[in-house]
């Protein structure tokens, strides 16, 4: 008996290797507007840059007969590739292939991604599909589960993690997303949960579509889980190749430079005029943000979570910055416990990855109410001043308008640590407010004056005034070095890029300890 010629071998193999799932599973994730892990993996990676490995396992398990299918590959694509030149690893669990459910096999090829990527320091992309644990391999894909929860965690902080999320992510296999520093889901194709709607449906009476539930507009607007919401597979691809322009490979690195034709002395005619005469009428923050950045370019993050603050990533002649920034137009830019969560998070991210801040503030403190109060605002809004008092990147911040009581200590002032701050001619630097201030302090006047026949509404009107005169301006703070500038608006960019040009050598070292005791 003559042996097969290898190279014959190989082509076959690798030929059932490239379609190891049937053509009706693959016809169905086509018709549900799905696309395969490989052909997902085409559009997020440079052309033909995508190295596989681990193309020839299977599992080898037994029970319920599983033995009797054994595909290669085993239901998940790994390797890695680059997206603009710039190495990444990756991981595509692959639905057509027993559900994308993860056994034994199955993580430990994921497990060699991560830990390659860690030694390398290279980013992880995990693009998510899967029907959960295996349920033929029992606990042993469960361990499989942990071991990658476990390396979710070691990675944290050293090499940059993507999730993307393109269909059901379910139970404890939502973990390792949650550790991860994005998560991007497409609208009508993911779902994350811990518990399905017919869960829910029996235990609480409650029901609910897998969508209301777990699809992407929940997630970015109401739990705060995903990062940026879709509306289909190659939106969401060529969204995380931007979010990636604005990263570095790990924490011992900086995120890509990029030259801008965009002059860093740009004056800004337009940001003169752009904060309303009265104090309490709304503007939008996100559009000041773009005028100073490199070519108005700003990748917002969460846009539709705790829309009262707004952060992102854009560029000041070249380098990337993480942009902080209360939003006026919502909840009048107050800080309550989903904004304070959101930006503490956010401003972690750029601490651990060597991507300087840049916070515009416009607060008028922190949003009063039992909900906030039972919910813990307490200990969230102290999330938030915990960070960016922990942040040793280049802070830099600019107050525009409003900046009140706690909520002035929490934004990245001078006293926890900004490098560089500067207030326009409009700022307001005070503990509250003329009106609140005016019943508080002349409470015992007003009313005498009210006693006394007089006219309490002209007194208070005269007293708003001199308060105003006196602390509604940025001038207080300047006068005692807690802002270093008062600046026209219109040069807010070359502020910015001076400042920040001046800081990109900062090097803070912090007393040695194992960690800090974040309030979570
Ligand atoms: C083994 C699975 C599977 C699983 C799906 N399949 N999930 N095989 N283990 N967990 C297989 C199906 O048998 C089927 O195989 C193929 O994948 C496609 O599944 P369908 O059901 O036909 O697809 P669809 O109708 O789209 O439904 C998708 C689904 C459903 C909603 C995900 O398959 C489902 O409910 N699966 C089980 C989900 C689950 O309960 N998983 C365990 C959760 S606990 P064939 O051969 O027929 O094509 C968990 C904990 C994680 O995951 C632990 C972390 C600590």
């Amino acid at each position: 008996m003559s042996l097969p010629d290898p190279r014959n071998l190989y082509e076959e193999l690798h030929e059932e290797a490239l379609h190891a799932a049937s053509a009706a599973a693959i016809d169905r994730q086509h018709a549900r507007g799905k696309l395969t892990a490989r052909e997902r993996i085409d559009i997020l990676l440079d052309p033909g840059s995508f190295t596989e490995l681990d193309m020839f396992t299977r599992h080898r398990a037994t029970a319920f007969g599983v033995d009797a299918q054994r595909p290669w590959g085993d239901g998940v694509v790994t390797g890695h590739g680059t997206i603009d030149g710039r190495r990444v690893y990756v991981f595509a669990q692959d639905f057509t292939v027993f559900g994308g459910s993860l056994g034994e096999v199955f993580a430990e090829k994921i497990v060699k991604v991560m830990d390659l990527a860690m030694k390398m320091g290279c980013p992880v992309i995990g693009l998510n599909d899967s029907g959960g644990a295996r349920i033929q391999e029992g606990v042993v894909a469960l361990a499989g589960y942990a071991d990658i929860f476990y390396r979710n965690v070691q990675a944290s902080g050293v090499v940059p993690q993507i999730s993307v999320v393109m269909g059901p992510c379910a139970g404890g296999a939502v973990y390792s997303p949650a550790i991860t520093d994005f998560i991007f889901m497409v609208r009508e194709h993911s779902h994350m949960f811990i518990t399905g709607p017919e869960v829910i449906k029996t235990v609480t009476g409650e029901t609910v579509t897998m969508e209301e539930l777990g699809g992407a507009d929940s997630h970015a607007s109401k739990s705060g889980v995903c990062h940026f919401a879709t509306d289909d597979e190659r939106e969401c691809l060529e969204l995380v190749r931007d979010l990636f322009s604005f990263i570095p490979q790990n924490n011992l690195e900086t995120a890509p430079f990029v030259p801008t034709a965009d002059p860093p002395d740009r004056i800004v005619e337009e940001l003169r005029t752009i904060i309303p005469d009265a104090p309490t009428k709304p503007y939008d923050m996100v559009h000041i943000i773009e005028l100073v950045l490199d070519d108005e370019d700003f990748l917002e993050v969460a846009p539709q979570y705790a829309p009262n603050i707004v952060v992102g990533f854009g560029r000041l002649n070249g380098h990337s910055v993480g942009v902080v920034g209360n939003q006026p137009k919502a909840l009048a830019g107050v800080l309550d416990i989903d904004a304070s969560v959101k930006a503490a998070r956010f401003i972690r991210f750029c601490d651990a990855f060597n991507i300087p801040l840049v916070t515009f503030v416009d607060v008028p403190g922190f949003l009063p109410g039992t909900s906030q109060e039972y919910g813990g605002i307490i200990r969230h809004g102290a999330k938030l001043l915990y960070a960016y008092a922990e942040a040793t990147v280049p802070k830099i911040t600019l107050i525009t308008r409003k900046a009140y009581g706690g909520a002035y200590d929490v934004m990245s002032s001078k006293h926890i640590g900004a490098d560089f701050n500067a207030a326009w001619p409009t700022a307001e630097v005070a503990v509250m407010g003329p009106d609140g201030a005016v019943n508080i302090v002349f409470k015992r006047e007003l009313q005498r004056v009210e006693e006394e026949g007089g006219d309490p509404a002209a007194r208070r009107a005269e007293l708003i005034e001199e308060y105003k005169a006196h602390f509604a301006n940025p001038y207080v703070a300047a006068e005692r070095g807690y802002v270093d500038a008062v600046i026209p608006p219109e040069e807010t960019r070359s502020w910015l890029i001076q400042s920040l040009e001046a800081s990109l050598a900062k090097r803070e070292r912090p007393v040695p300890r194992k960690h800090g005791n974040i309030p979570l």
